[in-house]
């Protein structure tokens, strides 16, 4: 026991710097892991400029509008994201208003960009895609299997600190506003020869915690994209 209480003090110095030591490797592997992951992704990333002439004439992409669930793995190049983006919601006039319309012009539908290497926030202002998760959540933004494998999931999200004065009509207001961003990517989509589906089906408490979402933000629909198979 008096030997045991004499090396006690020594054993444990022995332990702690040995503990010390193992700690301060984890910690540098997680911040040279974290550190070399961010490198990999800028935090904005700049879309080429939208290409807002031509396209099919309306009255065909009209017809050809449809969904399909069908997607190959190729992926969409920056260019055809921004025209997508920019024919979703981008800004269409100087006074700041968009190619599609919002209640009260309160323009409180933001679009999240779900792509394979992470998830991003379109600012329509600076036609740029601000990174949110460096993760591939395109599984959680729906619960069919092909979510998954389509080159982008859009999802519409209401921001509602941007619509005080709705009360009631918070919801449907938004619904309605992203109604008409869907339609405009799934025109876009038919003239460009994309394949699209806008879907309701998702679980909404999931994507949420997987998108960082704030308690006033909400999902209210989301759009698959990708080329035909
Ligand atoms: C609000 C809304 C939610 C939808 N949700 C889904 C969905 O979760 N999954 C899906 O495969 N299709 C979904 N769709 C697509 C519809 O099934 C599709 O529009 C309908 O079958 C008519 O086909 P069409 O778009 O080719 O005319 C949704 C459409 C709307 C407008």
């Amino acid at each position: 026991m008096e030997e045991f209480c004499r090396k006690f003090p020594l054993m444990w110095g022995v332990y702690m710097r040995k503990a010390i030591i193992l700690a301060a490797v984890v910690l540098w592997c997680v911040l040279w892991g974290s550190a070399a992951g961010a490198a990999q992704l800028p935090k904005v990333i700049s879309l080429p400029a939208p290409r807002t002439q031509g396209g099919m004439p309306l009255m065909q992409a009209l017809k050809q509008r449809s969904s399909n669930r069908d997607y190959s793995s190729k992926e969409l190049s920056l260019q055809t994201l921004s025209d997508l983006l920019w024919a979703g919601f981008g800004v269409s006039r100087p006074d700041g208003r968009r190619t599609a319309p919002s209640a009260a012009n309160v323009q409180e539908i933001d679009i999240y960009v779900a792509k394979a290497d992470g998830l991003f926030r379109y600012n329509a202002q600076a036609n740029a895609l601000e990174l949110i998760v460096a993760e591939d959540i395109r599984a959680s933004t729906g619960k069919q299997p092909f979510v998954q494998s389509a080159a982008v999931n859009l999802i519409y999200v209401a921001d509602f600190s941007r619509q005080g004065r709705f009360g009631t009509q918070k919801d449907s207001w938004a619904a309605m506003d992203a109604g008409f961003i869907a339609e405009n990517v799934y025109l876009f989509c038919a003239s460009e020869g994309l394949a699209t589906v806008a879907r309701g089906l998702f679980d909404a408490e999931l994507l949420a915690k997987n998108m960082k979402l704030r308690a006033d933000q909400k999902v209210v629909l989301t759009q698959s994209i990708g080329y035909p198979q």
